[in-house]
């Protein structure tokens, strides 16, 4: 028995598909102890954008320990941060004329998720959320609550409330008009369905299967939010920061989001770190 398996807790998953001790890793490869190179097609669930050990941020981050740079600040004012905000204003947000508000949440993909749906059901003063069927969107209880898999739901008994999954555009559905139906169940008013104070999306079903949804679908999604004075949330915690070619995924409709989720690759090098755009 390896310590692993002596010592750590039964909740391990990835762990379990590869048996292997991993030591170091370099760009696209990391290293086993048994001697063996993987090519990494994982890259961290889209937190290693740049690679594994990019020479220029190792450097960076390096440079900014060696200098002492503070390390923790809960959210206080640090010369990090009015970099950062600044940079991300000047090379980001700018440039594609979006003039979004950033938070700094927890630093977890999933407190962000949670931080969005607080502030949309703020907002819009409704419990409800509307989420798609093949979602992911993260393992806390708000978060579990919007993802579509039911093996890790079952790790939630009873506490995941308020919403409703809605059709993907994917297998048969793609031949069926998911946003009429979503349509048709908000001006029902016997669907039995309430009007949700938001709809969260990924443009690209990641730990869905790697679902890419039709440009015509988001756009018409973003256009039914707007006429039901409903929020859109794209969570692009996965696909975004440069995956799927421009900084955001959802560029390829032309379409802005309410709030938009940021994570994983948005540090740079694998550290936690998320945002909210608003
Ligand atoms: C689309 C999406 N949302 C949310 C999350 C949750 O992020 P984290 O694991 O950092 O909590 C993930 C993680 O894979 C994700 O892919």
């Amino acid at each position: 028995m390896n310590i692993f398996e002596k010592y750590e807790s039964n909740v391990r998953s990835y762990c379990r598909s590869f048996p292997d001790i991993f030591h170091r890793a370099k760009g696209s490869i990391v290293y086993a102890e048994s001697g063996r190179e993987y090519i990494d097609f994982f890259a961290g669930a889209g937190a290693l954008n740049y690679g594994h050990n990019h020479d220029y941020i190792k450097q960076k981050v390096i440079s900014y320990l060696d200098a002492d740079g503070i390390a923790h600040g809960l959210d206080m004012y640090t010369s990090a941060k009015e970099k950062f905000l600044a940079k991300f204003h000047e090379v980001i947000l700018s440039t594609k004329h979006l003039d979004y508000r950033i938070q700094f949440c927890g630093p977890t993909g999933t407190n962000a998720v949670e931080a969005a749906l607080k502030l949309a059901r703020k907002v819009k003063k409704r419990p409800g959320i509307f989420s798609f069927m093949g979602a992911y969107h993260g393992m806390t209880l708000g978060s579990l609550s919007i993802t579509a898999n039911t093996a890790i739901r079952a790790g939630a008994i009873g506490t995941l409330n308020s919403v409703t999954f809605m059709p993907y555009p994917y297998g048969f559905m793609e031949s069926f008009d998911t946003i009429k139906y979503i349509e048709s169940v908000l001006n029902d008013v016997s669907s039995g369905i309430e009007k949700p104070a938001a709809i969260i999306f990924e443009t690209v079903q990641a730990e869905g299967g790697v679902i890419v949804a039709p440009i015509e679908w988001v756009q018409r999604l973003r256009k039914l939010c707007d006429e039901h004075d409903i929020l859109l949330i794209c969570d692009d915690i996965q696909v975004g920061c440069g995956r799927t070619g421009s900084f955001f995924s959802f560029e390829r409709a032309s379409i802005v989001p309410d709030i938009v989720i940021l994570s994983k690759s948005i540090s740079g090098y694998g550290f936690p770190m998320s945002l909210l755009l608003t």
